[in-house]
């Protein structure tokens, strides 16, 4: 296939929706849209399937709807893995260089990344990245590419991402039920971050902050590199069940109110302004304060904030974040919040706005569409390719063969 039709796919499961989007990827790197598709999220809790048929179903409607609007049909697609069965370790791998001459090579880079790999990893848990952090060069470290560079001994420290297997082989089953390939599995947060954060933020310091359905994800960067990644079994959700418990109505309506009328913070609210709330079992409508709404909103919302910045002391990455936060995730619409990220995390906050993709329509271009467009950018970088030109599905499957092989 020409290089200027390289086509990539990429796909984000979420708790509420599903998002696929196709893209071309032209010679000069640059990035282009070519169609998205969404539809309302069924059969998943979590991050994790619980209902196959109906996951089939949402993932092959959002697939098509990507497809038609490109006019174009994928084999295979890179997928967002998120939820709380992720985890990350931190490990260090070394060896000696190979070379006569002590220049470092590629596969000395690569030797060292294996040999950090060589950690215990149980066979229920499945490796999705392993990430250089930093390297040393005969003991002289903060490295960020030693190619190129004279040593003998190369270090490298590296950040582990695994999940629980049967979830990634759970998504892969989904997929062949589709009759799509995997093109690979990339953390969400990690992959969102190439859509919202820019190269001197992470070098600053900078958490991305996933505002989700269900969960609340948090990645930390700094010195250029992810340092952290973990998730709050917390989102948006859990405000509408709160508002509906609290007002005494149905989630769909609690749903609507906030979105309507809802903000993260009381104090940005008139009292004096109200809103019409319908009853459930036949009762009649009530009349009810935004900051009555508010007040349920901003109690929910503090606690996941609260819980993030728990999260961020325990492992000491609370400090030296110039870049602050950048908020992503429909939760991030929510009026207010940027406030309330700042007051509770007492870091800098915005809401992120992605980049580095072309021609996106409108309805694509908001916070909740980071993660599947930092899919499309991290599968553009690692030279993935999600359309077999003439190879047709049998290419597909011959990769998903690659990535599962030995594995289950
Ligand atoms: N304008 C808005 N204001 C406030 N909240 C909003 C708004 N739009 C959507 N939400 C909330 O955002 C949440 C969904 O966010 P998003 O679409 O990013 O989640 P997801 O990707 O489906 O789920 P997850 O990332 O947890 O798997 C829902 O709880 C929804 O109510
Ligand atoms: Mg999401």
């Amino acid at each position: 296939m020409p290089e200027q039709q390289r086509i990539l796919a990429a796909l984000d499961i979420g708790a509420t929706k599903v998002r696929a989007m196709v893209a071309q990827i032209f010679e000069d790197n640059s990035v282009y849209c070519l169609g998205y598709g969404e539809t309302p999220a069924e059969g998943i809790r979590r991050g994790v399937i619980v209902n196959m048929d109906k996951v089939t179903r949402v993932i092959a409607r959002a697939v098509e709807q990507a497809e038609c609007q490109a006019n174009t049909s994928v084999d295979s697609l890179v997928v967002g893995i998120a939820g709380d069965h992720i985890r990350s370790i931190n490990s260090q791998g070394a060896i000696n260089v190979s070379r006569s001459d002590n220049e470092i090579l590629q596969a000395d880079v690569e030797r060292a990344t294996e040999a950090a790999q060589d950690v215990a990893i149980p066979p229920d848990r499945e490796i999705i990245h392993v990430i250089p952090q930093d390297y040393c060069v005969d003991g002289q470290c903060g490295i960020r590419n030693p190619i190129g560079m004279t040593g003998s001994r190369l270090e490298v420290e590296t950040h582990i991402v695994t999940c629980a297997a049967a979830t990634a082989k759970n998504i892969f089953r989904a997929l062949e039920r589709c009759d799509l390939g995997l093109g690979g599995f990339a953390l969400e947060s990690y992959a969102a971050a190439r859509s919202v954060i820019t190269e001197v933020e992470e070098d600053l310091g900078v958490v991305a902050l996933d505002i989700g359905g269900e969960a609340s994800e948090i990645s930390v960067f700094k010195n250029g590199f992810i340092r952290y990644s973990a998730c709050i079994p917390m989102g948006g959700q859990n405000i509408t069940n709160d508002i509906a418990i609290g007002l005494r109505t149905s989630v769909e309506e609690a749903e609507r109110l906030k979105l309507e009328y809802g903000a993260a913070m009381t104090s940005q609210v008139r009292t004096h302004e109200m809103m019409e709330v319908s009853a459930v079992g036949g009762r009649p409508a009530r009349n009810i304060s935004r900051a009555v709404l508010a007040t349920i909103i901003e109690a929910r919302a503090e606690e996941i904030l609260s819980l993030v910045s728990r999260e961020l002391k325990r492992v000491d990455l609370n400090r030296d974040l110039s870049a602050g936060v950048t908020l992503i995730g429909a939760g991030s619409r929510l009026p207010g919040i940027v406030d309330l990220a700042e007051q509770t995390l007492n870091l800098p906050a915005k809401v992120g706005r992605p980049s580095g993709v072309e021609n996106l329509p409108d309805e694509v271009n908001g916070p909740e569409c980071a993660t599947v467009l930092g899919l499309i950018l991290y599968a553009s970088e690692k030279g993935i390719t999600t359309q077999e030109g003439g190879g047709g599905l049998r290419g597909a499957m011959k990769k998903m063969e690659t990535w599962f092989t030995g594995h289950f």
